[in-house]
């Protein structure tokens, strides 16, 4: 298909949100035009899954739990585009397209144009080193508790999902465990309590809206209805990525040489000092990708539309309970008014 692009904003900012501190300490939902590019149409997931690599459009799957972990990965060798996405109509799955912007050109325009429009509604914001992933997943799938290390945007195209993020819990999360987060050190999933959903901010999200929190706030995902497509882009302004490499370097010059080092701070001799240290050790990037090992996932079960719940165990066993999508899962989580006033983060 041609890839142009609809005139005008593709984006709407609302006022109160363009400043760049505004923007990056908000915790707030919008509007966007993505549906009108017809870029994230199921027919047009199917062409770009036609020529995405395999190997970076992996298929999860999770239980039905959000405090237990159960995250796994299926194998699709074999599979068309066409297998894949009624697998994930049918079972309880999560398609997660990575690097679209390395290898979709036109999905990769429409989303440059989002940040460029963003950009252009913020006067200061810059967002650098933007990556998308393009999300398909089934009705009643679900993304547990999780803090990402750059900051993110949800773009919701189709179906309904409820978003949670927990802004205190950011300010309540001990500075190891997010700086052993942001060192990629540990793994992002955290541990998640029910009770902190009482001063989350829930939203139902609905197509046509996005949704941004302040870099490395906590969040999970419940799909509410429909099989439900997205775009996910992260993105680091300047100061988010100085306050990474703060991060990062505290733990490591901690973990190398014994240095007690707490501040964050971005700018000032401090991080100047600690940024040229970091940057001067070279195992830095043998450090973070070492450890990036820790997000291998193990691969569990392989996707067959055909199968009862589009799945069969690698080890031969029946399915377990956990990981089989629920007929009355929409019944069971009714769609409640969104509660989009927000506490201070
Ligand atoms: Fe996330």
């Amino acid at each position: 298909m041609s890839a142009a692009l609809p005139d005008g904003p593709l984006l709407d900012l609302p006022a109160e949100y363009r400043t760049p501190d505004a923007f990056e300490n908000g915790l707030f939902t919008a509007t966007h035009r993505l549906a009108e590019t017809g870029l994230f149409t199921e027919e047009n997931i199917l062409r770009m899954l036609e020529s995405h690599p395999r190997e970076l459009a992996n298929v999860s799957r999770m239980g039905h739990d959000p405090t237990v972990l159960e995250w796994s990965e299926g194998l699709t060798d074999g599979l068309s585009p066409a297998d894949i996405l009624a697998a994930l109509k049918k079972g309880r799955l999560w398609l997660n397209m990575r690097k679209i912007l390395d290898h979709q050109p036109e999905a990769a325009a429409a989303i440059n144009k989002l940040y460029d429009d963003l950009e252009a509604a913020c006067p200061g914001f810059t967002a650098t080193r933007r990556s998308a992933n393009v999300l398909v997943s089934s009705p009643g799938a679900m993304v547990y508790y999780h803090i990402d290390v750059p900051q993110n945007i949800l773009w919701h195209v189709s179906g309904e999902k409820r978003v949670w993020a927990y802004p205190k819990r950011l300010a309540d999360t001990p500075r190891d465990e997010l700086e052993a987060i942001i060192a990629v050190k540990k793994e992002e999933d955290a541990g998640y309590d029910p009770s902190w959903d009482e001063d989350a901010f829930a939203v139902d999200l609905k197509p046509g809206e996005w949704i941004t929190w302040p870099q490395n706030t906590p969040h999970r995902v419940e799909n509410r209805v429909g099989l439900n497509i997205s775009v996910s882009t992260e993105h680091y302004s300047p100061r988010a990525f100085k306050y990474v490499r703060a991060h990062r370097a505290n733990r490591m010059l901690r973990d190398r040489f014994g240095l007690p080092l707490k501040s964050t701070a971005t700018s000032g001799l401090g991080y100047s000092a600690k940024a040229a240290a970091y940057l001067a050790g070279r195992a830095v990037q043998e450090y973070v990708t070492k450890n990036r090992s820790l997000y291998h996932y193990p691969k569990t079960f392989r996707v067959d539309p055909t199968a009862p719940h589009a799945t069969v165990e690698l080890n031969g066993e029946p399915t377990p309970e956990a990981f089989r999508p629920r007929e009355a899962s929409a019944a069971a989580m009714p769609v409640t008014e969104p509660e989009r006033e927000m506490a201070n983060v």
